[in-house]
């Protein structure tokens, strides 16, 4: 949980960010999915699971059901993306289901009052923002969450190619989040693989969601500790450039 940010000037600072890769079953064999989470599962300690209404993007996927079944076979911690019009309708079922975190889109409007919701919940709280979404309709909110999500693709599908445009809006997450000594995940989702990977790392980043450069290759779990590999070169190049 989250603590109120104390005064910038006053900041302490914040641990550094643990990196992490989150493998999006969205580009797993729905009809296996216990059997992909299970490939990857000595990878990683998050899942990513992506919900799409078929009204807030144009794609439908999962609901509670899903989740509820997985819970059953996985001890990940379920990062649950809400690409969803109406989240208040659904924290609370995604949250008996099994999620442990939801993350929100900024763009649906309401935001402080899922806030509150999510907390209440005792979920993880996420916040996220599509790729032409400006900084500042995120910035009101980072003392109050978790996680912020940069979309580094338009949401609704998977294997599209990485907007590097969205890596200065990255940049200002993590750089307000150090000022104000905020202990803030900042994931980065879309188009992620060994390459984009460096880059986001590079901008701030530290949890990685990836689905087609998991689940479409012949080795999930190389992919994922493949993945992760290329972070932590380039986050001790990030830690060891003058600032
Ligand atoms: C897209 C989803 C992503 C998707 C990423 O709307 O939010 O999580 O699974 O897929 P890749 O990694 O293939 O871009
Ligand atoms: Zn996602």
């Amino acid at each position: 949980m989250s603590t109120p940010a104390p005064a910038a000037s006053t900041a302490p600072s914040a641990p550094a960010p643990t990196l992490r890769v989150a493998p999006s079953i969205l580009s797993a064999d729905f009809g296996s999915l216990a059997d992909a989470v299970t490939r990857v599962t000595p990878g990683t300690d998050w899942l990513h699971v992506d919900v799409m209404d078929g009204h807030f993007v144009p794609n439908l996927t999962i609901g509670p059901p899903v989740v509820s079944s997985l819970r059953a076979h996985s001890d990940l911690f379920f990062d649950t993306h809400l690409m969803i019009t109406d989240p208040a309708r659904y924290l609370e079922p995604f949250r008996d289901a099994g999620a442990d975190g939801c993350t929100v889109h900024v763009e649906v409007g309401e935001t402080a009052g899922l806030i509150a919701q999510m907390r209440d919940l005792g979920l993880r709280v996420g916040l996220a923002a599509n790729p032409d979404t400006p900084f500042e309709a995120l910035a009101p909110f980072l003392d109050q969450v978790d996680l912020v999500l940069c979309m580094t693709v338009f949401p609704g599908f998977g294997g599209q190619s990485f907007i590097a445009d969205v890596l200065p809006k990255i940049a200002r997450v993590r750089a307000a989040a150090d000022r104000d000594g905020l202990s803030l995940d900042v994931e980065v989702d879309g188009g992620i693989d060994e390459r984009t990977v460096v880059e986001a790392v590079r901008a701030g980043a530290n949890v990685f969601v990836a689905g087609s450069a998991v689940f479409n290759r012949d080795d999930p779990l190389a992919a994922v500790e493949g993945i992760l590999s290329a972070a932590s070169g380039a986050s001790d190049e990030r830690a060891g450039a003058p600032s």
